[in-house]
C-alpha cells in the first residue's frame, strides 16, 4: 500500500510526468503508465486547495535522436522541434493540464546541468578516468551506446544495442558486445583508450537502502534486487555533440549524458515556469522548501533512474529536495500482446484523438486495472466499458441531476424540504464515499477511486429512482 502524502492541510506538490524523448510519438502505453494518473491526482490536489502544480517538458539529447536524425539526413534540432510540437498537441488533446511543457534544449536547462555537473565534480562525487571504448576507423570517432550494435554476449541475440538488449534485457556496455559494428558505416570499431567522467553512485549504496523504503512496492521490489546486487558508478559523459556540453577543460566534443541531464529537467522547467509567471521564488520553494514535496510519475521502465540514479545525483548536490513518492505505472498491452511499433502492433494517441474524445479513454485506462499491475487494452472490452459504465452509470446519473435541476428548479439547486430517513442516510453515505474517495487519491489508488466514484453514482440513480 502507499502512504499518503496530499493530507488535509494544503502543502506545494510538484508533481511530474516522465520526460518523453522527443523522437516519436506518443501511445495509449505512455498515457497510461504516467501522463494521464499525473494529471488525475494533481487536478484532485488543486481541486483540494493544495497548490500543486504540473511540470513535464521533452527529453531531447541522447545518442538515439542524434542517430535517427542522422540517418534521416536532418538535424537533431530539427528533429526534436517536430517531435516537440507533436508530443504536446497530444498531451494537450487529452487533457493534461501541464503548469509547463519545457524542453531540455533550453539555456536555463543548460545552465543548470552545467552547474548539477560542476558541483558533484567539485564536491568529488563526479571523477574523471580512462576508459575503453568503441571506435569507427572509417568515422573516425567514439561510438557512444547507440551508434554500436552486436551480438548480446549473454543471450546471443543479434543486433543487440550498444547500451542494452531488448531481447534479454540486460544493460550493456558497447566494448561488451561480440561482433560489434558501427551503425553509420556499418564498419568493425576497434577498442580505444578515452577519458569520461564518472558519478559515484557507489557511495550512495546505504543512503538509498533507507531512502527506497516509503516506495510503492513495486519501485521499491526494483529497487532492492539492485541495491543487492550492489551499486556500480555511472559513466556520465559520452562522444558526442548533441547534448549539455561537459563543462570542463579539455572535454571538446563531449556531451553530458542524457540520463543525466533529463531528470534536471523536472528542475530547469519548474524555474521557467518561474520566470514565466515572474515569480522568483516559486521554483525555489517547490525544489528547496522542506514544505514542499515532490512525486514523480514514471513508467516501470526507468525505476531504476528516478529510485536509484536521480535521487543519488540530488543527495549528492545537497541543495534540492529529494522525490517524497516516485510512482510507476506498470505496461499496456494491446489484445493481450505486447506492444511493439515495429510490428505495427501499437495505438498511437493522435490515431486513437482522431475518432475519439480524450474522456473515454482516460476513463478505460483508470478504471480497467490497478495502475501496480499491467493492463490489457482492447477495442471491444473499451466499447463496453464505455457504454456500461461510463456512460450508464456516471454519465446517466450526471445528465439526470443536471437535468432536473435545470427543468423543475431553473438550474439553481433548491433549499431542500423536510429530510426523510432515507434522504438522510443517503447524505450519510456520501460523505463516507468522499472520505473514502480521498483516502484512495491521496495513497495512489486512482483506480479504486474510480470504482468508488462508479458505485456512488450507481446509488445515486437508485436515489432518483426511488424518489421520482
Ligand atoms: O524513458 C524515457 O522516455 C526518458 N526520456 C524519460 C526521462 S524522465 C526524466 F528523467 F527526465
Ligand atoms: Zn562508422
Amino acid at each position: 500500500m502507499n502512504a499518503m502524502i496530499g493530507g488535509s492541510s494544503p502543502t506545494k506538490l510538484l508533481v511530474t510526468a516522465a520526460l518523453p524523448y522527443a523522437n516519436a510519438k506518443l501511445h495509449l502505453g505512455h498515457l497510461r503508465s504516467t501522463y494521464i494518473p499525473a494529471d488525475i491526482y494533481v487536478r484532485y490536489l488543486r481541486l483540494k486547495g493544495h497548490e500543486a502544480i504540473y511540470v513535464c517538458a521533452t527529453d531531447e539529447h541522447g545518442t538515439p535522436i542524434a542517430v535517427k536524425a542522422e540517418k534521416e539526413g536532418s538535424t537533431p534540432k530539427e528533429y526534436v522541434n517536430l517531435y516537440h510540437k507533436l508530443i504536446l498537441e497530444d498531451l494537450l488533446k487529452m487533457g493534461c493540464s501541464f503548469d509547463i511543457f519545457s524542453r531540455t534544449t533550453y539555456p536555463v536547462h543548460y545552465e543548470l546541468t552545467q552547474e548539477f555537473f560542476k558541483r558533484l565534480l567539485n564536491k568529488g562525487y563526479i571523477y574523471e578516468a580512462e576508459y575503453e571504448q568503441l571506435f569507427c576507423p572509417k568515422c573516425t570517432r567514439f561510438l557512444p551506446d547507440r551508434y554500436v550494435e552486436g551480438i548480446c554476449p549473454y543471450c546471443g541475440t543479434e543486433g543487440a544495442r550498444g547500451d542494452s538488449c531488448e531481447s534479454c534485457g540486460r544493460y550493456l556496455k558497447p566494448i561488451e558486445l561480440q561482433k560489434p559494428y558501427c551503425i553509420v558505416c556499418g564498419e568493425q570499431p576497434f577498442i580505444k583508450k578515452t577519458r569520461h567522467w564518472f558519478f559515484k553512485l557507489s557511495a550512495f549504496q546505504s543512503f538509498l537502502k533507507k531512502w527506497v523504503k516509503p516506495l510503492p512496492n513495486n519501485v521499491k521490489h526494483y529497487a532492492s534486487q539492485w541495491l543487492k546486487e550492489g551499486l556500480k558508478d555511472w559513466c556520465v559523459t559520452r562522444d558526442l555533440e548533441w547534448g549539455v556540453p561537459v563543462p570542463v577543460k579539455g572535454a571538446k566534443g563531449k556531451a553530458i549524458y542524457v540520463w543525466f541531464d533529463a531528470p534536471i529537467g523536472y528542475i530547469s522547467a519548474t524555474e521557467i515556469l518561474s520566470e514565466e509567471k515572474r515569480k522568483p521564488k516559486l521554483w525555489v520553494n517547490y525544489w528547496k522548501k522542506k514544505t514542499s514535496k515532490i512525486v514523480h510519475f514514471i513508467g516501470k521502465d526507468i525505476i531504476y533512474h528516478h529510485a536509484i540514479f536521480w535521487p543519488a545525483m540530488l543527495k549528492a548536490h545537497g541543495k534540492y529536495n529529494l522525490p517524497a513518492r516516485v510512482i510507476a505505472g506498470e505496461f499496456l498491452t494491446l489484445d493481450g500482446k505486447k506492444l511493439s511499433k515495429s510490428r505495427g502492433w501499437v495505438i498511437e494517441v493522435s490515431d486513437y484523438l482522431r475518432t475519439f474524445e480524450p474522456d473515454p479513454l482516460r476513463y478505460y485506462l483508470t478504471a480497467a486495472s490497478p495502475l501496480q499491475k499491467d493492463i490489457d487494452f482492447s477495442w471491444d472490452e473499451f466499447a463496453k466499458r464505455h457504454n456500461d459504465e461510463l456512460n450508464d452509470i456516471l454519465g446517466n446519473f450526471i445528465h439526470r441531476a443536471l437535468v432536473f435541476t435545470d427543468k423543475y428548479f431553473n438550474g439553481r439547486i433548491p433549499e431542500p424540504n423536510a429530510l426523510d430517513n432515507y434522504d438522510k442516510e443517503f447524505l450519510q453515505t456520501i460523505k463516507t464515499y468522499h472520505k473514502h474517495i480521498a483516502k484512495s487519491m491521496e495513497q495512489f489508488n486512482f483506480h479504486t477511486a474510480l470504482k468508488q466514484i462508479l458505485e456512488l453514482a450507481a446509488q445515486g440513480n437508485k436515489y432518483l429512482n426511488d424518489k421520482a
